[in-house]
């Protein structure tokens, strides 16, 4: 539309741009050796840089890249991968890599905890790159009597929350599920989890943040002024600098809240299960919370695979007020005492984690097993008819894929009494549930790559029209690059990006882009989906 309206000028601007652009960001062939030099002179522990610096030279490169890496589909021969690796210990050796990498031209790459859905991480077709691995910022420092946190990036979700446990049995903080999810990409995409509803995203409870801009300057909140603090919170870090530290509000919790997992196969009606769940999930008490997994089980006799529906669930509260509540709200599910149990919050997270009987200690790792995926993301803003659920089973059934699945996450409650615009995550007010698509594999090879990324690709297209519409929205912590990607080297054009742009932010879009404009305007810290300085 932008592009129609152009003057023939106007349309030459972005080639020039584009023309002047790559030279000025082109390495040299000695980029990563001139990098590393650089470093040395100006890192102030210029003794140890070696222990900081990896090459594809040194015998631990391999198993630093690798360390946090959650997606085999990026260990491929084929992946780009860095020609250095940077984990620093202090920030100021963060400020001489940014320094360093301005110098010598070697983009940078930021990782966290690398759970990024297309590894833009640690992954660039920009090449040759750097990657800053912050995995050893992991402090995190609980004030129980003012119930806030300051947590480093580098901090799994499971650190975090065993050091909130660690300090009190009532506080929590509401953010994703898988514990070694990273706070550095978690926080700044969003971060939704078992207790959303009843205190909103992980954005919502951010108070303060200090980040390192493009000139190396260390900025908190009142540094960076509110329109940079709005952008990390939601917009993505990676377009605006390196978020060294998040400062959180931590949230009550009743001693002992109540889980529970029911499996309902078609045979137990569980088409009508999800229909009465589309109706009810975004409007129940906010202390409830039911996610929905629809997967196949191998179990019906002519091969093809039986639908089954899961609804798992956390309630803050104890197994007597959930009951009657459930009855009141969803008594078809038919809940029983027996499928519920009793817990502590921060066992609740080991529960959803998938782990039993595990000591707490297991939140401490950092690293889990590993397989190849592909993630997708869409929005509902009504109910899917049940032509739109046939979709679905039928997917499940097609593709002879290892292992599918289609997870619904209600929104409601807190998460949309935040108006659309006070972050730049706009799916709030009048948004039923995310909807998450996963096909994950672990048989190696071509065909096997080939044959779920298809799956995905066409099980995407044909939920188009039971799905929201205008934008067709996306999750940004759902990455997912099909849905458009900038333009190569420094060029990013806003009309290109705007492709997905506008899925993940709506009109926060817009903004974004001005706020890089303002704050990184020679667009230093790009991805392929990265937010695009205003031309
Ligand atoms: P990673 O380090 O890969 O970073 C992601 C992006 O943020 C990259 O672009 C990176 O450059 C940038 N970045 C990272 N650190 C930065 C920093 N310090 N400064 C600036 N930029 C930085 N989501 C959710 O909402 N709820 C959930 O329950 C889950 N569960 C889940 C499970 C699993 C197994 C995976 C793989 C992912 C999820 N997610 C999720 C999605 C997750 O929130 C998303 O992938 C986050 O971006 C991951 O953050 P990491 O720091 O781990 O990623």
């Amino acid at each position: 539309m932008q592009l129609k309206m152009m003057t023939p000028m106007a349309t030459l601007l972005p080639l020039l741009f584009l023309l002047f652009s790559i030279s000025s960001a082109a390495s040299s062939p000695h980029a990563h050796d001139d990098f590393i030099h650089c470093l040395s002179l100006h890192s102030s522990n210029s003794n140890s840089i070696s222990k900081l610096v990896y090459t594809p030279h040194n015998q631990s490169y391999e198993s630093v890249l690798e360390s946090s890496v959650r997606n085999l589909r990026f260990t491929l021969p084929k992946t780009p991968k860095p020609v250095v690796i940077v984990t620093p210990l202090h920030e100021s050796e963060i400020q001489a890599a940014i320094h360093c990498s301005k110098q010598t031209g070697l983009p940078i790459r930021v990782r966290s905890g690398g759970h990024d859905y297309e590894g833009l991480s640690y992954v660039s077709h920009e090449s040759p790159y750097a990657v800053i691995d912050l995995q050893n910022f992991d402090s995190v420092d609980v004030d129980v009597e003012n119930r806030t946190a300051w947590v480093q990036v580098g901090t799994t979700l499971g650190r975090l929350y065993y050091r909130i446990a660690e300090k009190s049995k009532t506080l929590a903080f509401p953010a994703g599920v898988c514990p070694t999810v990273g706070v550095g990409g978690h926080f700044s995409g969003g971060g939704y989890g078992m207790i959303s509803r009843k205190h909103g995203l992980a954005i919502d409870n951010i108070i303060d943040a200090r980040l390192i801009d493009v000139n190396g300057r260390i900025l908190d909140r009142k540094a960076m002024g509110e329109d940079l603090f709005w952008a990390i919170r939601g917009g993505g870090g990676a377009s605006f600098g390196v978020i060294l530290s998040w400062k959180i509000n931590l949230v009550p919790v009743p001693k002992n809240v109540t889980v529970f997992t029911v499996n309902r196969s078609s045979e137990q009606n569980a088409t009508q299960l999800i229909d009465r769940w589309q109706n009810i999930a975004d409007k129940v008490d906010d202390d409830l919370l039911i996610r929905l997994y629809i997967s196949g089980t191998n179990s019906s006799q002519d091969g093809k695979k039986s639908i089954q529906a899961s609804f798992v669930s956390m309630y803050l509260g104890g197994i007597e007020k959930l009951l009657p509540l459930m009855q009141e709200s969803f008594p078809e599910l038919g809940l029983a005492r027996e499928d519920c149990t009793e817990m502590s919050w921060i066992e609740s997270i080991l529960y959803f984690a998938g782990y039993s009987g595990e000591s707490l200690e297991i939140l401490l790792n950092r690293t889990s097993s590993l397989a190849y995926f592909k993630g997708k993301s869409d929005y509902l803003t009504e109910p899917i008819s049940e032509k739109g659920l046939n979709v679905i089973y039928k997917m499940i059934n097609e593709g002879n894929l290892e292992t599918s699945e289609v997870l619904f996450s209600p929104y409601g409650g807190r998460i949309s009494e935040v108006s659309e615009s006070d972050t730049p995550f706009p799916h709030r007010s009048g948004t039923l549930c995310n909807i998450h698509y996963a096909a994950v594999w672990e048989q190696e090879g071509a065909e096997a790559f080939n044959r779920h990324m298809k799956w995905m690709r066409k099980l995407y297209k044909e939920m188009a029209p039971y799905v929201s519409k205008s934008p067709r929205a996306a999750y940004l912590n759902y990455r997912d690059l099909d849905l458009g990607v900038n333009g190569k080297g420094n060029y990013t054009s806003y009309a290109q990006a705007s492709i997905w742009g506008i899925r993940y932010f709506s009109n926060n879009f817009r903004r974004l882009a001005q706020v890089k404009t303002k704050v990184d305007p020679s667009n230093f810290f790009r991805n392929e989906q990265s937010i695009p300085v205003l031309a």
